[in-house]
Parts: C-alpha cells; sequence; structure tokens
C-alpha cells in the first residue's frame, strides 16, 4: 500500500488510513456490535493500513480502547493518531490529557497527537508549547492540528515550525478545503489528512435522495435546515448534491470501478493530500475500501469528476465548517 511521510518526525505511514469513529456506534451510526469493529480493526491491519485516527471525543476513549484491545499485540507496527478536545488546550491540561490517552491506549508513545478543534479562548502558544515539550519527552512522536482554517495555522506556525498534519473534511462532494485551506498546507508542505472521505456513506451510493438519508448523518450543510438535527440554518444543496451523486454512480458503472473506491482514488489524486481516513463498520467495508490502493483510474475520469462536482462546490462556497453557517473556522 502507498505510504507517506509525517513530516518533522521518522514516520511513515499509508495513505489510507482507518477512520475509527464509527466503530462506536451510537449517534450519528447507530447500533454497532463490538464483535464487528474488532474485526474491522483486525481486516485494515492484516489487509496492510498502518494509519489509524481516533480520539478522545469518540466515545470518550471508548474508540481508543477498542484500538489498544485490537490491535495492541501489533503496537509498534501501527501508527495511532488521536486528539485532544479543545477544552483541554491550556498547558497542564494538555499534558494531563496526553497521560490520559496514553493510559486508554495502553501504549508508552503516541505516534500523532492533534489539536481537535481550534480553541480561540486560549492562546495558541499554550497547547503548542506543551505539544513541544511532550515531543521531547518522547511521549508523542509528531503533532497536528484538526479543523484549522488559514488563520489559525498561521497562528500555530508562528510558535511552531513542527505543524505535522491539519486533518480537515474533504471528499468529492465537500471540497470547501479547496478555496483557502488546501493552498496553505501546500504552501508549508502540510499534509492533509482528510476526514469524512466517503461523505459518512454517501459516496458509496448507498443512498439516490436526500430523503433516504437517516436524519443524523443529514446534519451537513448539503441538507435542508428542514432536516431536524441541523444546525445551520441554510436551504441546503439537496439536488444539485444527489444530482452529483447519481452521476459519479453513473461513472462508476460506465469505468467498472466501484463508486466507493473511484471517489477514493479522487481523493488520493488531489495535491497536498496525505491520507485519506476512512471509517468502517465491519471487515467486509474495510476489504472494500482497500482496492482503492490497487486501482488505476485513468486520469480523464479524475478530471471529469472534478468538473462535475465544481458547480456544487461553488454553490456550497469557501465555507469548509459541514455542520454550522457560522464558521467554526478561520
Ligand atoms: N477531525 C474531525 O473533526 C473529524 C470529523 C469527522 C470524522 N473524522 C475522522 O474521519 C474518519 C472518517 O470520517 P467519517 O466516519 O465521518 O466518514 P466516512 O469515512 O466518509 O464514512 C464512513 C462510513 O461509511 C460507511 N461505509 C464505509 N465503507 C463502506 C463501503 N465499502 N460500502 C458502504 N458503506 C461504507 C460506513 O457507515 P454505514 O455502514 O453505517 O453506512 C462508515 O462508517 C472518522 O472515523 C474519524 O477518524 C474526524
Amino acid at each position: 500500500m502507498e505510504k507517506f511521510k509525517i513530516p518533522h518526525s521518522d514516520i511513515e505511514t499509508t495513505r489510507i488510513a482507518f477512520g475509527a469513529w464509527a466503530i462506536i456506534g451510537g449517534f450519528n451510526w447507530g447500533h454497532q456490535e463490538e464483535k464487528d469493529s474488532q474485526r474491522a480493526l483486525r481486516a485494515a491491519f492484516d489487509l496492510g493500513i498502518t494509519l489509524f485516527d481516533t480520539a478522545k471525543m469518540y466515545g470518550d476513549g471508548k474508540s481508543e480502547a477498542m484500538i489498544a484491545k485490537a490491535l495492541g499485540d501489533v503496537r509498534d507496527k501501527i501508527v495511532i493518531a488521536t486528539k485532544a478536545l479543545p477544552e483541554d488546550f491550556e498547558y497542564s491540561r494538555l499534558k494531563k490529557d496526553c497521560e490520559e490517552r496514553l493510559r486508554i491506549l495502553n501504549t508508552d508513545y503516541i505516534d500523532l497527537y492533534q489539536l481537535h478543534w481550534p480553541n480561540w479562548q486560549v492562546p495558541i502558544e499554550e497547547p503548542i508549547r506543551a505539544l513541544t515539550e511532550l515531543k521531547q519527552e518522547g511521549k508523542i512522536r509528531a503533532f497536528g492540528v484538526s479543523n484549522f482554517g488559514p488563520e489559525d495555522m498561521k497562528d500555530a506556525l508562528l510558535h511552531s515550525s513542527e505543524i505535522s498534519t491539519n486533518q480537515v473534511p474533504y471528499n468529492l462532494i465537500w471540497r470547501a478545503i479547496e478555496y483557502n485551506i488546501l493552498p496553505i498546507c501546500q504552501q508549508e508542505q502540510i499534509p492533509i489528512l482528510c476526514y469524512s472521505p466517503i461523505m459518512q456513506g454517501i459516496l458509496a451510493g448507498k443512498f439516490s435522495t436526500a430523503e433516504e438519508v437517516p436524519d443524523d448523518r443529514a446534519r451537513t450543510r448539503h441538507f435542508s435546515k428542514d432536516r431536524p438535527l441541523t444546525r445551520h440554518g441554510e436551504a441546503g444543496q439537496e439536488q444539485e448534491t444527489f444530482r452529483v451523486v447519481n452521476a459519479i454512480r453513473e461513472i462508476a458503472q460506465k469505468s467498472g470501478i466501484p463508486m466507493v473506491n473511484l471517489s477514493m482514488a479522487w481523493l488520493l489524486s488531489r495535491p497536498a493530500v496525505g491520507s485519506i481516513l476512512v471509517g468502517a463498520r465491519n471487515a467486509q467495508q474495510v476489504e472494500q475500501n482497500v482496492r482503492a490502493a490497487s486501482i488505476n483510474v485513468d486520469p480523464s475520469i479524475l478530471e471529469e469528476l472534478t468538473e462535475l462536482t465544481t458547480p456544487l462546490k461553488h454553490l456550497l462556497g469557501a465555507n469548509p465548517d459541514m455542520w454550522a453557517s457560522e464558521s467554526r473556522y478561520r
């Protein structure tokens, strides 16, 4: 499987990663059997994935504990990326949080420790100072940010030249980061870790209309504010979103490549993308998804997908926040 290097570290890891949010089930995902989660994690490792993304936020450590259980015996062969909550960014709290993450992950070191969302109440130099020390102490091998827009990135870069990654939402039907975040990541040579790379299953082709998407997955700004769990107050872009989704399905059928793999391959072809963090609920989904690593997509098809999704990109605009109109990015 193709690999990439995490800057400011000696870590080399896979461009397809396992996103460990959905394996906890519950909100956004519904019922989940733990044995399916365990098998999904193990299948990912067995099929060559070495990067596993998790967070405190995913069940208050539940996802991290699942990784420790499923992959503890191969700890030295995997790269664990976890995240701290914004409320823990104050210097001593972040150091304490790191100890908690290490305990739950049952490990001596975190490979990549990320700031999950910006916290504008705490000056960025505080968490950066803590992260720099943690790295010097060997408790983390690298640190990164997540959901950082250009201003937040510039602020962080003023205080450290060792920001390794930025984790942001990016997929064929969510391209907002291309306006302002991707260019700075490219310029600063900070690889992007793409979250929701298959738009929480929509780009696997399972839904043909907005109505088919369950309410907890219809919270993004693609959907109308009339969907009960939204908090964005916008009209949404349901018609154009599903016009595009159905056209991607047709391109996939024509080219003989499963839609989920085609969507992943497009993302892997984009500039500045380090890795794509794909969620999976069971081993079968992992098996399907890793096929993206070995397919060759004709550049003309990739270009067709870019052109097809550009009007939707413009309609949704430059706000990278999938869920809120008042962007939590700056
Ligand atoms: N930094 C952040 O703020 C942030 C935010 C969100 C996510 N993330 C990270 O990014 C990761 C991935 O994002 P995500 O979980 O939002 O979405 P995603 O990876 O786009 O979608 C994952 C979901 O798609 C469905 N799926 C996966 N493979 C499939 C297949 N082959 N066929 C059909 N359906 C398939 C599964 O759900 P069903 O089977 O239930 O449909 C799965 O849970 C997370 O696990 C997390 O690590 C980070």
